[in-house]
Order: structure tokens, then C-alpha cells, then sequence
């Protein structure tokens, strides 16, 4: 159901690698509600091919941008503009990798020039596409920005590994920025913290499928998919929403408020393991 949510405004969506990504879900629904936007990953990525059909399904223009690189972002937001006809009304960073989860090294053994990485790609470019976007004043008052966090933030989860320092930097740094920009422009900023998702950045996870299941057995929903995930950003990115900053909104079909489920008790205590 389309409900014209996002008619006439402007954006950028980072992140959307393959049909499974959670921005390329973003990006499918944002088009649905009538929003005009660019698409934008790595150059390596871009290479991955996949993004182009998005970009030819949403009517919509792929630029490369590495998220860490600034140089990158002032040029994606000038080419952004003179394509879209002016300043933008949302972004959406749906974007994370860490080379010590890529190289498969203990928490407990953390490479620190990897770990910087980490934090530079998951969290810190929040920071960085904010600054660039304030610097340049390419963001409408009332924009929406919004990136995509996990309760790893908050919670042990074992081997999320450093991406949970990277998430709760991400959070913190969409409160800080929420005041600075809120105060400044009116811009939103906010992050949705979303169930385990089937994606390539999911799977990168050790032992995905354990927290993909117990998450599902815990919520009293179960897992929110990709595609609801789409439909929240929509509605934050739409003027339904004025008033929400500087959250960390869970969209996780209840998991965040669980202590323990009955399904859990009944399936993961007696099944000795073979439910994960
Ligand atoms: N999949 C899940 O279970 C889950 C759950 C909660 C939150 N998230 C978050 O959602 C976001 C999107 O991940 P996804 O699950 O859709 O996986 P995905 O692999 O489809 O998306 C991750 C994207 O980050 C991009 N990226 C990596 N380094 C970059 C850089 N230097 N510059 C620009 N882009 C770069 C990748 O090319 C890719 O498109 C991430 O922040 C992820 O942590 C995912």
C-alpha cells in the first residue's frame, strides 16, 4: 500500500549492496511513497554490479562514495543536488564492516589498526556525513537521518565482537549530533535498532543463525524483516514524525523487552541445540 509519504522529498540512501540489504529494501519503499533519490556505496561495491538495477528500478542515480573519506561525501552531496534539484529531506547510513570479524580474530585479540576501521566505517562516518552534510547546509529544516544499529549496543552478545563498540558509538553519536543539528536546523537524527536481518553483513556474524533463531524465539513478534524495516525509515523519514530525535528506536518485534519466552523455554532447553 502506497501512501504518497515521501512525495516530493529528496534524499540519499548509502549501503544498499545486493537485493538483500536492508538500504535496498529502504530504497524500493522509499520510491513507492514518491521520494526522488541517490544511491551510493564503494567503488568496490559498485563494481558488485547489483546496485544498478536498483538504481534503474527506483528511477534513481548510483555515485561512489567511500563513507570515510570526505573528499568522497562533499562530491556525492554536490553531485546529489544537481541531480535531485536541490537540498535533501533524509539519509539513510545503513553501512558496517569490521576486518577483525572479516579476519576471524578473537574479541579477546583485537587487531587496534582493524578496530579503528571498524569504528571509522560503523560509526564515526555517521559523524562524518553529518559534519560534511552541516558544513555544505545540504539538509532541509526538518530532514531526517537516520541510521541502522543493533542491541549489541547494549547487550553482550557473544562474537558481535567489535561492531557492539561500533554500535554504541553510532547511537551516541546520533544524540550528540541530534542536539547540535536539532538546535541548528531542526534536523532529526535517530537510529533503529533492528532484529538479526539475512543480509551479507548478518552473515559475516559467527554463528548468525543462533542469534537470527533466538532473537525469533524470544520476540513475542518475531523477527522484523528487512521490508518492515523499510516501512519504519519511511514513516521516520516522513513528516508523520516530526518531533522523534536523538532515539534509538528498537524495531525489533518486542526482543529489546524479553527476558525469557515460553517458546525459548519449551524449544532451546529441551532440544539440546538442534532448534539453532
Ligand atoms: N543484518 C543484520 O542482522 C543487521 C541487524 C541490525 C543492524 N544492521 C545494520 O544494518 C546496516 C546495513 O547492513 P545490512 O545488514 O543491510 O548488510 P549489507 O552488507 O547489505 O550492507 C552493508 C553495506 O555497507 C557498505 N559499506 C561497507 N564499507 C563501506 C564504506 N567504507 N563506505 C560506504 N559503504 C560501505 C557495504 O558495501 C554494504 O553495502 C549495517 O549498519 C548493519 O550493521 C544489520
Amino acid at each position: 500500500m502506497n501512501y504518497n509519504l515521501l512525495k516530493g522529498k529528496r534524499g540519499i540512501i548509502f549501503g544498499a549492496l545486493d537485493e538483500n540489504s536492508i538500504a535496498w529494501k529502504v530504497a524500493e519503499r522509499a520510491f513507492e511513497e514518491g521520494a526522488i533519490f541517490t544511491l551510493t556505496n564503494t567503488p568496490i561495491a559498485l563494481r558488485k554490479g547489483d546496485i544498478y538495477q536498483l538504481a534503474e528500478k527506483c528511477n534513481s542515480t548510483v555515485i561512489a562514495a567511500d563513507v570515510t573519506d570526505l573528499t568522497d561525501l562533499e562530491n556525492l552531496y554536490q553531485e546529489s543536488m544537481n541531480i535531485l534539484g536541490g537540498k535533501f529531506d533524509f539519509m539513510l547510513h545503513s553501512v558496517g564492516m569490521s576486518p577483525n570479524v572479516r579476519k576471524g580474530l578473537p574479541y579477546d585479540e583485537l587487531n587496534y589498526e582493524y578496530l579503528n576501521k571498524t569504528l571509522d566505517i560503523s560509526a564515526i562516518s555517521f559523524h562524518k556525513i553529518l559534519q560534511t552534510a552541516k558544513k555544505l547546509d545540504v539538509l532541509n529544516e526538518w530532514s531526517s537521518v537516520i541510521a541502522l544499529s543493533y542491541i549489541a549496543a547494549q547487550r553482550t552478545l557473544a562474537s558481535y565482537h567489535d561492531m557492539a563498540e561500533a554500535k554504541a558509538m553510532l547511537e551516541s553519536i546520533a544524540r550528540s549530533f541530534g542536539y547540535h543539528y536539532g538546535i541548528a536546523k531542526k534536523v532529526r537524527i535517530n537510529t533503529i535498532s533492528q532484529s538479526p536481518t539475512k543480509t551479507t553483513a548478518g552473515a559475516g556474524i559467527e554463528g548468525f543463525n543462533s542469534f537470527y533463531s533466538y532473537s525469533d524465539c524470544m520476540s513475542p513478534l518475531g523477527n522484523a524483516s528487512a521490508a518492515d524495516c523499510a516501512n519504519y525509515c519511511v514513516v521516520l523519514f516522513s513528516d508523520m514524525t516530526r518531533m522523534v530525535t536523538m532515539q534509538n528506536l528498537y524495531h525489533d518485534g518486542g526482543f529489546s523487552s524479553m527476558g525469557i519466552s515460553e517458546k525459548l523455554m519449551s524449544n532451546c532447553f529441551t532440544c539440546k541445540g538442534d532448534c539453532k
